[in-house]
């Protein structure tokens, strides 16, 4: 799935100010692409990365995913898109802990009413290390463990879009590596376009590419 935006802005008005957070980004991820977003804190990634997976809305400009303007569809249009097409990894999990581990990965794929691909989940959850722990809840789990679960419900509805927000930001060395490798393989494996926000230089080395923001501004 390629992703391409056009004088991308995202505002907010905090009191008398208006913060810049995206300020005026062209960006094009080519359909198959691993790419990185990296920049210092508060220059405006995790603000890029909620538009280009239609989580908030642009101030101005163009987010374009395989031809459908994110813009113009309407909400219901653009949630039920997020769901079937976009699998999200947030920083902080965002696993529902009252859930077995089965059922958090099935999640999006019931929210999209959906048929559960019984054997695709066994294949992805045996890729991801996770076989033996599918009746567990996530508080019975490693932070890499949790982590990994987290990636198998963004892929859990096949989506061609994968969006991570600093996927190794809560792990250790050697988690971060298991988890970069699974993403590596997942890129290999099942060809989907993967952009990452990281801060870390070792972990954006994976990537094809690499989109260096400034300030709100690609540089
Ligand atoms: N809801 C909001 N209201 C007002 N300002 C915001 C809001 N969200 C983000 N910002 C501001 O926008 C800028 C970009 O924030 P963003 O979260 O995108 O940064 P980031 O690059 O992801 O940083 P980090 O690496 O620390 O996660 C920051 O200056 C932040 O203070
Ligand atoms: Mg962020």
């Amino acid at each position: 799935m390629s992703v391409k935006t056009i004088d991308l802005h995202k505002d907010y008005k905090v009191g008398d100010n208006i913060i810049h957070a995206v300020n005026g980004i062209d960006l094009e991820v080519k359909d198959g692409t691993f790419a990185a977003i990296m920049g210092r804190s508060g220059c405006g990634k995790t603000t890029l990365l909620h538009l280009i997976g239609g989580l908030d809305r642009a101030s101005s400009g163009k987010v374009i995913v395989n031809d459908n303007d994110l813009s113009q569809m309407k909400d219901t249009a653009l949630s039920r898109f997020r769901c079937c097409e976009i699998g999200f990894v947030f920083q902080k999990f965002n696993l529902i802990n009252e859930m077995t581990v089965k059922e958090n990965i099935i999640t999006p794929v019931l929210i999209s009413k959906r048929k559960v691909n019984e054997d695709y989940i066994a294949e992805l959850t045996e890729v991801l290390g996770l076989s033996d722990r599918l009746d567990h809840t996530p508080l019975q789990l490693s932070g890499g463990q949790q982590q990994r679960v987290a990636i198998a419900r963004a892929l859990a509805n096949d989506p061609a879009l994968i969006l991570c927000d600093e996927p190794t930001g809560n792990l250790d060395k050697k988690n971060s590596e298991e988890v970069i490798a699974l993403l590596d393989k997942i890129h290999e494996k099942y060809g989907k376009t993967i952009i990452m926000v990281t801060h870390d230089p070792e972990i954006g080395a994976h990537a094809d590419i690499i989109l260096r923001i400034e300030d709100g501004m690609l540089i």
